[in-house]
């Protein structure tokens, strides 16, 4: 069952004529432009941010979404941000791309230019196959030198330095000593510093500018009289909020796959690894 736009519960076959038109907007396109959110890797069994139980609403993000916030914290309550990083990392290391993600990259076999622009940080649109992902958020799987000033490079972290960082943090958390440089210790591979400066996680957080590059390709990719497809987004958080709206003005079709409402022309209301592959094939 999925739900439709009026919200009330449908068999999948009566969103037919919904997803009828999705595909033939699909057909048209030479270009299909695809913004994702948390919601197309929920069903790895990632949370997402602000539904029932989403990770804001168990970490607060006035304290953790913010690189300020998280300093202050590393030196008052480390066990705190311990738990934090670990309930963020432990599920994107144990995850596998589902559906969604695998009819995503599947739609580059079709002949077009298929652009995902992810506000995710999980890695899973590469997992599956998609090979032109623009990652607006960051990745867990990347730090950024710092030197206490602007970004001077990125490194990348292999999933098995992550799984490291998460069991060190995990003893940490078992040893309940609330001890900053034990934190820092066990956190070495995200936090520190080293003979060019300081890094950390390149993620954005509330407050961070989106990195030059990876916004400026993604609007390019929004700028399309094609189609966007909006997928598990709250599309709450600017300016990755703008990309619907770029592609709107520009004449665009927008198919919407989620549960929250959102200005589309063709609203598919469900979880998008049900809804998705129907998209895709003539089930
Ligand atoms: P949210 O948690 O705000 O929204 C997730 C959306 O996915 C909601 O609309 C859900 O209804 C929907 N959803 C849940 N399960 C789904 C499923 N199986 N299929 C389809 N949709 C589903 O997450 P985002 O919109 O990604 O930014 O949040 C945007 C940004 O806010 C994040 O990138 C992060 C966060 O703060 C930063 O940290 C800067």
């Amino acid at each position: 069952m999925v739900t439709s736009s009026e919200g009330g519960l449908l068999p999948l076959g009566e969103l037919a004529p919904l997803i009828a038109q999705a595909r033939a907007i699909i057909g048209h396109a030479t270009r299909i432009s695809i913004f994702t959110g948390a919601g197309v890797s929920a069903e790895s069994g990632i949370p997402t941010f602000r539904d029932q139980g989403g990770f804001w609403t168990r970490f607060p993000p006035a304290q953790f979404a913010n690189w300020a916030g998280l300093q202050h914290l590393i030196q008052k309550d480390p066990l705190r941000v311990a738990e934090f990083v670990v309930e963020l990392l432990r599920p994107i290391l144990n995850a596998r791309p589902n559906p969604a993600h695998e009819t995503i990259a599947a739609l580059e076999a079709l002949d077009k230019t298929v652009t995902v622009i992810t506000q995710n940080i999980d890695g899973l649109h590469q997992l599956a196959g998609s090979t032109r992902v623009i990652e607006i958020h960051g990745s867990v799987f990347e730090v950024l030198q710092t030197n206490a000033g602007p970004p001077i490079g990125i490194r990348r972290l292999q999933r098995a330095d992550l799984s490291v960082t998460v069991s060190e943090l995990e003893e940490f958390l078992r040893t309940g000593n609330s001890d900053t440089a034990r934190f820092l210790h066990a956190a070495r591979s995200i936090f520190g510093r080293n003979s060019q400066g300081f890094y950390r996680p390149n993620l954005v957080l509330f407050g961070d500018v989106l990195p030059q590059d990876a916004w400026q390709q993604a609007t390019a990719a929004a700028d399309t009289r094609d189609c966007l497809l909006v997928i598990g987004t709250s599309n709450l958080i600017t300016p990755a909020s703008t990309i619907p709206e770029i592609a709107r003005s520009k004449g665009a079709k927008i198919i919407a796959i989620g549960y929250d409402p959102c200005p589309c022309d063709v609203c598919l209301r469900g979880a998008a690894g049900i809804i998705l592959p129907y998209v895709k094939e003539n089930k």
